[in-house]
């Protein structure tokens, strides 16, 4: 499903909701503008909701050299990681897939701001760094979720936090942002496969 339903309409929620897959086979271009991209991941920076309208949500748009970068310096460090004992080239494919792609968005919590509300609400102290992470988590999802309505394929990665220290070296990034999640995405080389769905009734309840 690209940017528009069957019949030209553009895509409901729910329509946005199932386009919305793992894909992982991309490519190097992208079917909008830059300026678009932008605009799109600042909508929902504005939009997605936080806890106590915290705010605490970073993200950083890596395009072009930056991009081959960040996946470089992934592969470089988990190679020293694995050591000379194990078998680097899988991972390198991999990495490589990644790599291959139009960007890759870094999804960040400022600390800075949850040790803030720690501060201000003791009371919910524990919480803030669970509804840090669960803000973060719905940026996340409404940015793969936007880029599906527009026929763009992303996928959700975790090479944090071994790739932290390098990442905020190279692209200026604050000591208080915590990287939680990768994003590659770019048009669609291959769509994802079939989906297994556990029946709903196991895992959906009503109580009327
Ligand atoms: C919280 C969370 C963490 C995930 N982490 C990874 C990951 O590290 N690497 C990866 O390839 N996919 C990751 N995924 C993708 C899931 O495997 C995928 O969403 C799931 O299998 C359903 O497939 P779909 O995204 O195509 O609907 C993650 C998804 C979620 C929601």
């Amino acid at each position: 499903m690209g940017l528009f339903s069957n019949d030209n309409k553009e895509m409901t929620f729910n329509e946005a909701m199932e386009a919305r897959r793992s894909v992982y086979s991309l490519k190097e271009t992208l079917s909008i503008s830059d300026n678009e991209l932008e605009e799109l991941i600042a909508h929902a920076i504005k939009h997605v909701p936080s806890a106590f309208n915290s705010q605490s949500t970073r993200i950083v748009l890596l395009l072009n050299d930056n991009k081959d970068k960040f996946w470089e310096n992934a592969k470089g460090i988990l190679k020293e990681a694995m050591g000379e004992d194990r078998d680097f080239e899988p991972t390198r494919q991999k990495l490589d897939n990644f790599k291959h792609s139009y960007g890759t968005i870094l999804f960040y919590e400022d600390q800075d701001v949850v040790s803030g509300l720690q501060e201000q609400m003791p009371s919910y102290y524990d919480n803030f760094a669970i509804w840090s992470n669960q803000t973060n988590a719905m940026h996340q999802y409404a940015i793969w979720t936007a880029l599906a309505t527009k026929g763009i394929g992303a996928s959700l990665q975790h090479y944090n936090p071994i790739v932290d220290e390098a990442t905020a070296n190279d692209f200026d990034i604050p000591k208080s942002w915590k990287l939680v999640a990768q994003m590659p995405f770019g048009d669609v080389r291959e769509p994802a496969g079939q989906k297994e769905f556990n029946p709903i009734e196991d895992r959906f309840f009503v109580r009327k």
